[in-house]
This record gives C-alpha cells, sequence and structure tokens, in this order.
C-alpha cells in the first residue's frame, strides 16, 4: 500500500489552503489528540497532522475511530481570530465540502446524515469532529478532524460496524489516488471555510439537496432523552429544526440521530 507523501501534496496545493504545514506520521495514537496537544503549546493556524495508521482514532461522543491504512485520518487546527465560528457551522461546512469533493471526483451519491456522517447508500464512509478550546470565553482554537475510508475493504474494519460502514474501493471497485484525493478536499475545505466569515448565505439550496436528513422521520438522543419527529429544515448555523409529534419545533446543535423506518 502506498504511503502519503507530503512533499507531492504540498506542491499541488493552492497558496490559500487551510493547510499551511503538513505533518506526516505513520502511526499515531490520535491525529486529534496531537493536534490539541500542538494547539496548546501554540501551533499555528494551519498545523495539519496526518496519519496513515491511528492505533486510536477518536470519533464523536468519545466512540472510537477506526483508521487503519489505506483511508485519510488528519486533523487542522484552526485560529479564526475576527469572529466567532460555531463549531456546528464549521462542522456541517467540512461535512458538505467533503460530500461534493467526493461526488465530483468519483460520481458517487454520498449524504449528509446530520450532523456530520457522510454516507452512501446509507452507509457511513466520513466522518468529522470539530473540538473547541476557550481561553475564558474568547475562541483559541479549533481542531477539525477529518477521517475518511478510501483504500481498503470494509473486512478492515470491526464486525460490529461493517453493516454501517462503507470504504471508496467497495463503492468503487478499485482503489483511488489518495493524495489526488486530499489535495482536492483540501483546495475545497479551503473555499468554504474563506466563506464561513462572508455575510452571504454558504447554505445554498442546491447544499441542502445533499442533505438526506431533511423531511426524515428520526429520533434524536441528546443528554439520554429521546425526541421523536421531522426533520423540517437545516440552518445557516448547522442547527436542525425537528418538529415534534404534537406539532411544535425543537432546535438541536447536535445530538445523536436515528431515522425511524
Ligand atoms: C465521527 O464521525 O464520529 C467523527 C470521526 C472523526 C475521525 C477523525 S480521523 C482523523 C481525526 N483523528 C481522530 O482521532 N479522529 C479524527
Amino acid at each position: 500500500m502506498r504511503k502519503l507523501n507530503v512533499h507531492s501534496l504540498e506542491k499541488n496545493l493552492k497558496n490559500n489552503s487551510l493547510a499551511k504545514n503538513i505533518i506526516v506520521y505513520d502511526e499515531l495514537i490520535s491525529t486529534q489528540s496531537l493536534a490539541h496537544k500542538l494547539a496548546l503549546n501554540g501551533s499555528k493556524e494551519g498545523t495539519m497532522i496526518l496519519s496513515n495508521i491511528q492505533t486510536h482514532g477518536i470519533g464523536r461522543y468519545s466512540r472510537s475511530w477506526f483508521s487503519p491504512l489505506g483511508g485519510l485520518w488528519f486533523s487542522i487546527i484552526l485560529r479564526p481570530n475576527n469572529i466567532c465560528i460555531p463549531s456546528q457551522k464549521l462542522n456541517l461546512i467540512s461535512s458538505l465540502t467533503i460530500i461534493k469533493t467526493l461526488n465530483r471526483l468519483y460520481k458517487i451519491n454520498a449524504f449528509l446524515k446530520w450532523p456530520n456522517d457522510v454516507v452512501v447508500q446509507s452507509k457511513k464512509i466520513s466522518g468529522v469532529i470539530t473540538e473547541s478550546n476557550y481561553l475564558g470565553n474568547k475562541l483559541d482554537y479549533i481542531v477539525l478532524g477529518i477521517g475518511i475510508n478510501v483504500n481498503f475493504e470494509i473486512n478492515s474494519l470491526p464486525t460490529s460496524i461493517r453493516s454501517t460502514s462503507t470504504t471508496l474501493q467497495t463503492e468503487l471497485n478499485k482503489k483511488v489516488n489518495l493524495i489526488k484525493l486530499l489535495t482536492e478536499l483540501l483546495n475545497d475545505l479551503a473555499f468554504s471555510y474563506l466563506n464561513l466569515s462572508s455575510p452571504n448565505s454558504i447554505i445554498i439550496p442546491e447544499w441542502k439537496l445533499l442533505i438526506n436528513t431533511l423531511n426524515q422521520k428520526v429520533i434524536i438522543s441528546l443528554n439520554d432523552v429521546d425526541y421523536i419527529g421531522t426533520a423540517t429544515d437545516i440552518f445557516e448555523d448547522g442547527s436542525l429544526k425537528l418538529t415534534l409529534l404534537d406539532g411544535s419545533h425543537k432546535h438541536f446543535f447536535d445530538g445523536k440521530l436515528r431515522y425511524l423506518k
């Protein structure tokens, strides 16, 4: 299996790339935890940690994220200075950007399962995690972590998640060029990130078509309470509007979502 070569990556990144300083490891516990350590020690915006393998990758809600060789596993330190970017918004925009990049490059039909699961045929192919650190009430940094199941077979994952996961290799029946995928994605993310501070709308109707949670009957679990209803809208700030069975509405910025059959 070919490992990532950082030089060929940097050559193809646009100047405004989110990733200004890319550090590649063969194996790490987690790019997310290393990025936090570096950020706390003052590493600059744009420091990106990528590892070919993670031994203890971290998902949302402290779940494990399985990260065998052949996937894209990376975390980027962001220090937005002039505006306070809600991490939900960054989460939503990053997931939608991954979807657009995958659909453009490989003509697969990836969708967003709110808030951050990128799915193909209802199976998870990628996940995003955004973790913010504040100094008092001022945002110090955000670590944006992205995992994409790319060049490996589904049987490299534990049996417990095989029926709910997929990989690009499984979907396309072939391996893809990891450097090309990463380069295109980083360039697309840079564009989305710059637009986050624009006063114009970022969730244009076309993007809403990529969210397959809309108009579905769902259960959202938050703080051990289950809320049942229909997902009726998704907003600029990343929040989801749930219309409950009694007709009232509730907004969620986070939560574990399941579809009701
Ligand atoms: C999720 O869907 O739960 C989010 C998964 C995020 C996984 C990525 S892989 C790179 C980075 N390092 C980690 O340990 N986690 C994130």
